[in-house]
């Protein structure tokens, strides 16, 4: 399958005009019949019952949540449930990437099969991407599989992980080493959430808004360069477009290949390395996942250019961008990166998902806008180019 992202054309967002949602936008991720609809606006928490209860009539909800969205906005979805007359129970669970792991799986089975949640029911994941995964990869095992809908509250889940299916959790081997493809019914991005996001969850957010730009459209990475203050002001215009060209993006890659057998892997940029810094770090506050692929976008940036695939100077502006935008870009802005060593670094990069019979797979970059899947990668080449950065030449 060819790695080339067309025009989103079928996936444009579309204004829904009807007077319960007249500021929402939609998008829809064409996959046949398990197709869905994602929802961009203000005020979705407050709609959220009578959109579930129109999707799946007298369905049971269980919502899973995290401790701090809880603590923030569990009250508005509680009440628009009720108030929509669906019979739901919640779980809260700890904060914090830990929280994908295989006892957090194991305990929320056995809070949904407590809530008695049936195949016709659903689980509502409310909260960030670790949130999402991890309930969607519940949902998509519970009694071999029931429906879910994504309330992403953070930056990052609403641009990227609540849209597309990945669900799973972390593994000591890796990060998502373990989950499943199990696309949601439903995504609701409510602008409202992101105002009371931690700035440093926004801005780990925002890396994945950039990865779009750089990936596939140079022109928006030159309208997030010019409005990149504006959306961090969380201005309504510039908000709903960084947000709305991100999922059109994201749900035209996976309506033309869901299972990632192809373009989606470009959806990896930066993945590579950070994930790999990301196992070393053990998925706490130390780096987040955003932090972690601002950097890896730099290394990849650069890689290209160590390899030839790009102009020299590409990486600069990029770097430039995230620096801006408050982001570590370098591996010496990770917390006690003195520990890290190539052995180790090259160790967690070979448990990537896109490791193919032994060959690292890379997302590498031509241009701005213009990423490419590379294989051909020597290990001695990685290993230097680790190296290099590890000792602060690069
Ligand atoms: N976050 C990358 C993907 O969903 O494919």
């Amino acid at each position: 399958m060819s790695s080339h992202i067309s025009n989103p054309t079928e996936t444009s967002p579309q204004p829904i005009d009807d007077s319960s949602s007249s500021s929402n936008t939609l998008i829809n991720v064409g996959l046949g019949e398990r197709s869905y609809d994602i929802l961009i606006g203000s005020g979705l928490l407050e709609q959220a019952g009578t959109k579930i209860s129109a999707l799946r009539p007298k369905a049971k909800c269980s919502i899973v949540t995290d401790e701090t969205v809880a603590s923030f906005h569990l009250e508005s979805l509680e009440a628009s449930l009720h108030s929509a007359g669906i019979d739901y129970k919640t779980v809260i669970l700890p904060a914090g990437e830990a929280t994908k792991s295989i006892d957090k799986l194991s305990f929320l089975l056995d809070e949904l099969l407590s809530h008695e949640i049936e195949r016709g029911d659903l689980v509502i994941a409310f909260g960030g991407g670790v949130i999402g995964d991890l309930a969607g990869f519940a949902a998509s095992v519970l009694r071999r599989g029931v429906d879910f809908v994504q309330i992403p509250t953070s930056l990052l889940a609403q641009v990227d992980s609540s849209v597309g299916g990945k669900t799973g959790i972390n593994s000591s081997y890796g990060k998502n080493l373990i989950g499943a493809f199990h696309q949601p019914l439903l995504v609701l991005c409510d602008l409202d959430v992101l105002k009371t996001l931690d700035p440093r969850q926004f801005k780990a957010g925002y890396a994945e808004v950039v990865k779009y730009g750089l990936i596939k459209d140079a022109q928006f990475f030159q309208w997030l360069s010019d409005n990149r203050e504006r959306v961090y002001n969380l201005e309504t215009d510039a908000l709903v477009h960084a947000i709305q060209t991100s999922c059109s993006m994201k749900a035209h890659v996976v309506s033309a290949d869901e299972k990632e057998h192809g373009v989606r892997a470009l959806l990896n940029l930066g993945h590579t390395f950070g994930h790999g810094f990301e196992a070393l770090c053990g998925y706490g506050d130390r780096l987040l996942h955003g932090e972690a692929i601002a950097i890896g976008m730099v290394l990849a940036f650069q890689f290209s250019e160590q390899l030839g695939l790009c102009e020299k100077g590409l990486s600069q502006q990029v770097e430039a961008h995230f620096i801006a935008a408050g982001l570590p870009t370098r591996i010496q802005d990770i917390p006690n990166y003195q520990e890290f060593t190539v052995d180790a670094l090259v160790d967690k990069m070979r448990q990537d998902k896109k490791v193919e019979r032994g060959t690292l797979v890379f997302i590498l970059a031509n241009a701005i806008g213009d990423a490419l899947v590379y294989r051909k990668v020597t290990e001695d080449q990685l290993r230097e180019f680790l190296n290099l950065q590890l000792s602060g030449h690069l």
